[in-house]
């Protein structure tokens, strides 16, 4: 059975506001544009998850940019973790050879991810490749990961909100939430598929209990 979805009562808290939000993007775009002054500069995003924060991003910078677009999914649950592997849905549309590149994400979990689209990038040759993540989640890293610009460090709470989803609503909220654990608790409970899609909501938390 499908439980009703209230975007604003399924989060218990608030953990990073609209206004933290709009005056980190700034403060990234700024750095951004001074770090890269006078070059241009590629952003690569990952959908879905990363695109509010890469439209908002790419409008604080002052250079010249183009962007691309990926989207990845991984191979399911528990193995994803273990193996890393990553399918490829929708690769770039450009060369990135030579090219001063960014990869924008918006939340590092277990790092498997974008371990392997570091590699993957690497392999089309960019001048360079830096990598700028709004939420950050040491506590749940499986694989060593340098970030070049980090929004915000958060603990390993599920968080919904600004691109990230649960079961693919909540990412329309303008501000990153803690869903309330009773939304993917009644999920977990409902049977196999709903019990899955728990566990791979899409900032890549896993509720407490079911790992
Ligand atoms: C999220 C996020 C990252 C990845 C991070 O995407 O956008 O790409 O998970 O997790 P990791 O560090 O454990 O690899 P997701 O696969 O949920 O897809 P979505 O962006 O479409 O929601």
């Amino acid at each position: 059975m499908n439980v009703p979805i209230d975007l604003q009562s399924d989060v218990a808290a608030v953990l990073v506001s609209e206004d933290q939000i709009q005056a980190k993007v700034r403060e990234l775009g700024a750095r951004i544009s001074a770090d890269y002054a006078g070059r241009q500069l590629t952003l690569v995003s990952v959908l879905k998850g990363a695109l509010p924060f890469m439209a908002d991003l790419m409008r604080a910078i002052s250079l010249p940019v183009r962007i691309d677009l990926m989207e990845v999914s991984s191979y399911g649950g528990a193995t994803t973790e273990s193996s890393g592997l990553v399918r490829i849905l929708k690769d770039l549309k450009g060369s990135i050879a030579d090219e001063d590149v960014l990869l924008v994400e918006d939340i590092i979990d277990t790092g498997l991810t974008l371990n392997y689209l570091v590699r993957y990038l690497r392999g089309k040759n960019p001048a360079s490749l830096r990598i700028c993540t709004l939420l950050d989640k040491p506590a749940r890293r499986l694989v060593e990961i340098t970030v070049d610009y980090t929004g915000f460090t958060i603990d390993d709470q599920f968080v919904v909100g600004y691109g990230l989803d649960y079961g693919e609503f909540y990412r329309n909220l303008r501000y990153v939430g803690v869903l309330r654990p009773e939304v993917y608790a009644s999920a977990a409970g409902a049977g196999d598929e709903a019990a899955e899609a728990a566990d791979v909501a899409s900032d890549g938390a896993i509720p407490a209990g079911s790992e």
